[in-house]
């Protein structure tokens, strides 16, 4: 309706709210451009062309965002943009740091230009830092060619570590063949992480999705996990971690350990592992330790709601870890490991032992808890239970039916 059809005092009325919407959207505006100044790379000098090294313009960027007292938002257009390793670190005047990219970021094929340093991007000392979007391609083939030739190579770097930080965030970020593991929480409280992608291949070596150690608070939502080691593997010192709707294939499953590698070792405690899917992956929920002595512990643990489709050990607590047998400790787990529940997981397992716990002899498992589980061997078979030193219930349905 025009403003001209309406009788006369409506229509002042109506004037004086458009004027004060004009007015306080105008405001509102303003407000926001204020609140978060935007650094462009590409304005400080990086190239969208795949090939020109960027890194000075990233660094010169975060130098911007980490000094403003306000929120920023630092800005990667579409485009390829070449990035040496990178250390982004604080403290910085602000709380409220976006990486907004719409573009990839890649490693350099040089596989020796990032090789030996922990990380390729590294986030330190920072609190509320949100990554949103992007891709990072670390093009780490060419670096797991050469660790299976036998020749001797760099570690490799993970691609994106975040330590000693608060208030993070990763949506929607994708990672590509990593040289090590892809993405690690290393000392950092509340991290929140949804719609993450990573992908490499099922036989890449240390490719672990997302790594988390030493953190309390983590959430790791709605991701897509596939690669060559665990999808999510959960280290030392993980306090009140919660997993939810994870797609893992290829790669080791979700895993808690490896521990007891150290004698004095923080514990793992309060994880929650919902709603997950594991396609022809190694192992579905697992649980590993060394055979060796240790103040290590992983209590108060529920994986709920999980289907198994051909996985070779839907679920697994092995506390003689020992992968390739190769210089095993050849000792007793001192690693202590109880109230575990498996709630509703089903399935089918590509083995005849689809529920293993191999317990440490010194401190068994305990009060490891069996609930409406069902896995069978291939489609059809029947599979089994196998159980050394553990102790637990069982209720509901369970198949293969419970060893505690
Ligand atoms: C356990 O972790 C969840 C988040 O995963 C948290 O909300 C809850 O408070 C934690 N419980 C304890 C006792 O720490
Ligand atoms: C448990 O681990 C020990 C030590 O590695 C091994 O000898 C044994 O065969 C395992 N048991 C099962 C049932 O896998």
């Amino acid at each position: 309706m025009a403003l001209l059809d309406l009788p006369c005092r409506c229509r002042i009325v109506a004037l004086l709210s458009l004027i004060i919407f004009v007015a306080f959207s105008h405001t509102a505006l303003s407000a926001t451009a204020a609140a978060a100044a935007t650094y462009n790379v590409v304005g400080l000098g990086a190239k969208p062309d795949g090939k020109t090294d960027s890194t000075k313009a990233f660094v010169a960027a975060w130098a911007k965002a980490c000094a403003s007292p306000k929120p920023t938002v630092v800005y990667v257009p579409p485009g390829r943009f070449l990035l040496k390793n990178v250390v982004f670190g604080g403290d910085c005047n602000n709380n409220a740091i976006t990486f907004r990219i719409a573009g990839t970021l890649v490693a350099p094929s040089d596989y020796r230009v990032i090789g030996n340093s922990d990380n390729w991007i590294s986030f330190h000392h920072v609190n509320g830092v949100t990554i949103a979007g992007g891709i990072l391609d670390a093009q780490g083939t060419s670096l797991w060619a050469c660790k299976k030739s036998g020749k001797t190579c760099p570690t490799g770097a993970t691609t994106l570590g975040f330590s000693n930080s608060n208030n993070i965030k990763v949506v929607g970020l994708t990672s590509l063949n990593s040289q090590m593991f892809h993405i690690v929480i290393n000392g950092c409280n509340n991290v929140k992480m949804q719609g993450v992608k990573v992908s490499a291949s099922g036989n890449s070596p240390n490719t672990d999705g997302i790594h988390v150690q030493m953190s309390t608070g983590v959430t790791i939502l709605n991701s897509k996990i596939g690669t060559g080691d665990d999808c999510v593997s959960i280290g030392p010192g993980t306090n009140s971690l919660w997993i939810e709707d994870i797609a893992c294939g290829p790669g080791h499953g979700i895993s808690i350990g490896s521990l007891g590698k150290d004698l004095n070792e923080e514990g793992v405690k309060n994880v929650t592992v919902k709603t997950a899917t594991f396609r022809g992956t190694q192992n579905g929920l697992r649980i590993k330790s060394w055979a060796r002595p240790s103040s290590g512990s992983a209590r108060n643990i529920l994986f709920q709601h999980a289907v198994m489709i051909n996985v070779q050990n839907p679920i697994v607590i092995d506390q003689n870890y020992c992968p390739d047998n190769k210089g095993c400790p050849s000792q007793v787990s001192g690693v202590k490991v109880s109230d575990v529940t498996y709630q509703d997981i089903h399935g089918t397992s590509a083995t005849e032992v689809a529920v293993k716990f191999n317990c440490s002899s010194e401190y068994p498992c305990n009060n490891i808890r069996l609930e409406d589980v069902k896995l069978t061997y291939k489609n059809v078979l029947p599979a089994q239970s196998s159980c050394n030193h553990a102790a637990g219930t069982a209720s509901g349905l369970v198949l293969p039916s419970s060893c505690l």
